[in-house]
């Protein structure tokens, strides 16, 4: 039988605690959230040529070349010259293709210039289907001597999920071109040049409480060179330097040789969908080592200013006043108001005296000028190994505020540590579950599954972080987002293609979790202990004083219906009518699919509920909400 005495709590639980952490993995940023359609728009990726294709007759006297101006441009040094002579095809083939819906407009855009005394040219923009028959089609005439930005709009007259855009060039003479674009117009809030909406619909409806970005290993690089700078990500957005992707070509059996970062989403646009989604910002920065799994390059300690200089502006550019140099960049881009930045991360997954010495002196440096800001450390990606340990120690001795740990592991791991943060030091810092999944094969293994088993031990998992919320302060799964054709890692919480996006088991855990986060943790048992796994039972409860709400979490773990007891204090009055929402499958194996994606899904009924005596049903292999609502 469950047993909840009373109402009374002393633990807060942190607006904070359930969150996204978003990295540029999987095709996440550019080919997905980042709603532009032509891959390699600055022919700025290794290879310049890289995705697009000429298709022209052999004969065909024309010719297009790759300039760089390297020493007048070094942001976005490349663009295509084309000689043409009569007619010139050139194709873009989008990230696996590009996904059109019919009834939809899109919006192109270049940068072109014609040389000198060069008659005009026409250029005739076309979204082609596999067929190569024409789905939409805009022409312009470029007559403009001098760098200047064309556009054109068109709607779409069929769905296609891997249409190609096709450029036509008729005329005699050199035209230069550069930044070649094509957006949806209905992006998230219409921006131009935005968002998917499919998929930051779903990130919405997670409510989150923060937005930690924009990694993971990509802030690190493979080496420092290839680190993530945010100061390349913001301003114009054809002045913003790409960069290889850390997870390009990284795992053999999934080569992605195309992937590249284009910063079109960079970290304006990452604090904008922060406000947007009413979710803390928690960006992450080097540390001054590249990724520990590749080279573990380090900056020298005498070099390592700029990299704390990185981190003291990046604060100036969310918060500061707009007469400041980056306060200053901040409102130029569209927003004079201060970003309101509480956190930042120093360093992902890094461990071992070279990660203190340098955490040290930017934690010296930060609080010296921003002494409210929350830092964000590491303890390494193994948890309890010696690294970890190492980490951990010195990190409590600092008096380091808020600690990110890493869990990899096994559905069995999740359910058996769901007591883990039970007796956790409450004397040392605050913790943030900042990547964690269940793997139903192995670490990042291209054959893990979001399947149901995984789901649901992460959700006995979360009652742990739950109960525990005195110390664990903020939690996220990863990785978030990832291509169905353009993938490094599984498993991962939201699927897309180029049409669609769809949510996984995990995605739904999550999403009953942060919905019904309430305010207080209340002390709910099971016999005398919490509900950490005897009868295969985990649970948590909490108070919602903004809905006046009692919030139980139970997971079934087991392979049988249960019926429990739950006996509440007599001071707890509640309404006859409850709501019982469940997420169940009869198979661990099951999944969503693109297919099926609501196969597993939240189920809502209404039950009875009684002050004196209630029954807590609770389906085989299930998790169940259930909200009572105080008298
Ligand atoms: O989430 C995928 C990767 O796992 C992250 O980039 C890294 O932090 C962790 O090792």
């Amino acid at each position: 039988q469950f047993q909840l005495k009373n109402l009374k709590s002393a633990i807060d639980i942190q607006p904070t605690m359930w969150g996204i952490f978003f990295e540029d993995i999987n095709f996440a940023a550019d080919g997905g959230l980042y709603a532009e359609m032509v891959k390699n728009r600055s022919f700025e990726f290794d290879t310049p040529m890289m995705s697009w294709q000429e298709a022209n007759e052999e004969s065909n006297p024309s010719e297009l070349v790759i300039i760089n101006l390297e020493d007048l441009k070094p942001e976005n040094p490349r663009f295509a010259r084309l000689k043409l002579k009569g007619n010139y095809t050139l194709l873009n083939e989008g990230f696996r293709g590009m996904g059109v819906k019919n009834g939809d407009l899109y919006n192109f855009s270049i940068q072109t210039k014609l040389q000198k005394g060069a008659a005009p040219m026409r250029m005739k923009i076309a979204l082609v289907n596999a067929a190569n028959e024409e789905i939409g089609a805009a022409e312009l005439m470029v007559e403009n001597t001098a760098w200047s930005t064309m556009k054109a709009s068109f709607t779409a007259k069929a769905t296609e999920e891997k249409a190609k855009l096709r450029l036509t060039f008729e005329g005699e003479g050199e035209l230069d071109m550069d930044m070649i674009s094509l957006f949806p117009q209905d992006t998230w809030k219409q921006r131009p040049g935005g968002l998917r909406k499919d998929i930051v619909e779903k990130l919405e409806a997670l409510q989150p409480g923060f937005l930690r970005f924009p990694g993971g290993c990509i802030v690190e690089g493979r080496v420092l060179a290839e680190r993530y700078q945010w100061k390349k990500t913001v301003g114009a957005i054809d002045q913003r330097t790409g960069l290889v992707n850390r997870w390009n070509t990284e795992f053999d059996h999934r080569l992605t040789p195309d992937y590249f970062q284009t910063f079109g989403l960079g970290f304006y646009e990452y604090f904008l969908l922060s406000e947007d989604l009413g979710a803390e910002a928690l960006p992450i920065l080097s540390c001054g080592i590249a990724c520990q799994f590749n080279t573990g390059e380090l900056v020298p300690m005498d070099h390592l200013d700029p990299y704390v200089q990185d981190a003291l502006d990046l604060i100036e550019f969310a918060n500061g006043a707009t007469t400041t140099a980056w306060g200053k960049l901040r409102a130029d881009m569209g927003h004079p108001e201060p970003f309101n930045l509480k956190y930042i991360g120093v360093g992902n997954e890094q461990w071992g005296p070279q990660y203190i010495e340098r955490y040290i002196v930017f934690e010296k440096a930060i609080k010296a000028k921003y002494p409210d800001m929350i830092i964000v450390s590491g303890t390494g990606p193994f948890p309890d190994g010696e690294d970890f340990d190492y980490a951990a120690k010195e990190l409590k001795k600092l008096n380091a505020e808020l600690v990110d740990e890493h869990y990899y592991n096994t559905p069995e791991w999740f359910l058996s540590n769901a007591n883990r943060y039970d007796a956790y030091d409450r004397n040392g810092p605050k913790i943030f579950a900042g990547e964690y999944a269940a793997q139903s094969v192995a670490i990042a293994s291209p054959d893990n599954k979001n399947n149901w088993q995984c789901a649901l031990s992460e959700a006995a998992f979360m009652t742990g972080l739950e109960r525990n919320a005195d110390i664990v302060h903020m939690t996220s799964y990863a990785p978030l987002l990832a291509h169905a054709e353009a993938w490094q890692w599984t498993p991962d919480m939201i699927w897309f293609n180029n049409l669609e996006s769809y949510a996984t088991p995990n995605y739904y855990v999550q999403q009953l979790f942060s919905n019904h986060a309430g305010n207080k943790v209340l002390d709910l048992k099971y016999g005398k202990q919490p509900a950490t796994g005897a009868d295969q039972l985990y649970a948590s409860a909490v108070l919602d004083e903004a809905n006046n709400q009692l919030i139980l979490k139970v997971v079934n773990a087991s392979d049988k219906d249960q019926d429990k007891l739950i006996k509440l204090g007599s001071d707890i009055k509640i309404n006859t009518k409850a709501e019982q929402i469940i997420l169940q499958s009869k198979d661990l194996k099951a999944e969503n699919g693109f297919s099926a994606p609501e196969h597993i899904a939240p189920q809502h009924k209404t039950i009875e509920a009684s002050s004196k005596k209630m029954t807590l049903h609770l389906p085989a292999q299930s998790l169940s909400i259930f909200k009572l609502d105080l008298q």
